[in-house]
């Protein structure tokens, strides 16, 4: 027995392994409940009792070293494979390119609508998306139980008591701008706005904004058809025209909606302008001198002119696109062919 117990220690010493797998054939044979080892034990009840102590010495020690063995290759094995995963980097591989990025639609509109009022002097002013409703309803005239309310189907935060909401245009801007600055002012406000409307082709819940105000001494109603006739050649070409109609919005008296000569057929007549040769674009109005006083500037010295418009509405004019959805679904299939476009 102790010629074998040599034998046995001198193999495992003399033992290495690459593998997990190596190493478990290794423990299977040696220290398993039918390996060798635990075999070794089995024959001790044969050994003469006059060597009997120092064999049970001798086997325990083999035993102990065989577990140490084991152990310590299980740590090389450990280390070898997590520094080895860097080494496995072949650095002459050919890389993989990735897809290049490129700007959702409505950032460009957003971005070409922003440059187009910055050449003539409009700053860029933004507000809280989550907005009280002084600022989004009382302050712009939506008087409570005013029926324009209704016009905009309102997210509230709070249900108790109504009075926090997620702002249903960017009008509100125009209000926390004036709030804070007095005359002359000529701001345009990009944003996020809520309408707990049902999704459809045309409507979305969430969709963006770009709110004007210009207010200073003097500001008339030919100076907004002006700076939006200038927009709208500036954005749809030089060829287009516009024209208004008589509206009604709670902030501005008077009001108007805008339409443009459609852009896909020039005036003829299509599908998109269902065949009238025009299509709205946006809303706006004189600011009424109510909105001036609520914000704390004297309306008796200035007056103002505002306009809204939807990011969305406009951008499918341009690039004619026919499903508001495909902005929100991120499918590269669409965004891609914007690639080009900065
Ligand atoms: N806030 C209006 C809306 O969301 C759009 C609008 C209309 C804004 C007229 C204006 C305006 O500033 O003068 O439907």
């Amino acid at each position: 027995m102790k010629e074998k117990i040599r034998e046995i220690l001198n193999t495992i010493e003399n033992f290495n392994a690459d593998s997990i797998d190596e190493l478990e054939n290794f423990r299977i044979k040696y220290l398993s409940k039918k390996g060798i080892i635990p075999a070794l034990f089995g024959e001790f009840k044969n050994v003469a009792p006059d060597i009997r102590k120092e064999m049970g010495m001798a086997l325990n020690d083999l035993k102990n070293k065989t577990q140490e063995k084991l152990n310590l290759i299980k740590q090389e094995i450990d280390s070898k494979s997590t520094s080895g995963q860097q080494q496995d980097v072949d650095l002459s591989m050919p890389v993989d390119f990735m897809d290049l990025g490129s700007r959702h639609p409505l950032s460009i509109v957003r971005r070409q609508i922003l440059d187009i009022f910055a050449r003539i002097g409009f700053t860029i002013s933004e507000g809280p998306e989550v907005e009280d409703d002084w600022h989004n309803f009382e302050a712009l005239n939506f008087i409570e139980e005013h029926p324009a309310r209704d016009m905009q189907d309102t997210f509230f935060i709070d249900d108790k008591d109504e009075k926090v909401v997620l702002r249903t245009h960017t009008s509100s801007v125009q209000v926390r701008v004036m709030q804070n600055q007095q005359p002359p002012i000529r701001t345009v406000s990009p944003g996020r706005v809520f309408r707990n409307e049902a999704i459809s082709a045309r409507a979305h819940c969430i969709f963006h904004q770009v709110e004007g105000l210009y207010v200073d001494h003097k500001v008339s109603f030919a100076d907004l058809k002006q700076t939006l006739y200038y927009f709208a050649r500036e954005f749809f070409g030089e060829k287009t025209k516009i024209r208004l109609r008589p509206s009604y919005f709670p902030f501005t008296e008077p009001s108007a909606e805008v339409d443009i000569s459609c852009n896909i057929c020039g005036g003829k007549g299509c599908n998109i302008c269902k065949y009238t040769g025009w299509v709205e674009i946006l809303g706006c109005g004189m600011v009424d001198p109510e909105v001036l006083e609520n914000c704390n500037i004297n309306s008796k010295e200035y007056t103002g002119y505002a306009f809204g418009m939807g990011i969305e509405r406009i951008t499918m004019l341009k690039y004619q696109v026919n499903d508001l959805r495909l902005f929100f679904e991120n499918d590269l299939r669409f965004l891609k062919q914007f690639q080009s476009a900065l």
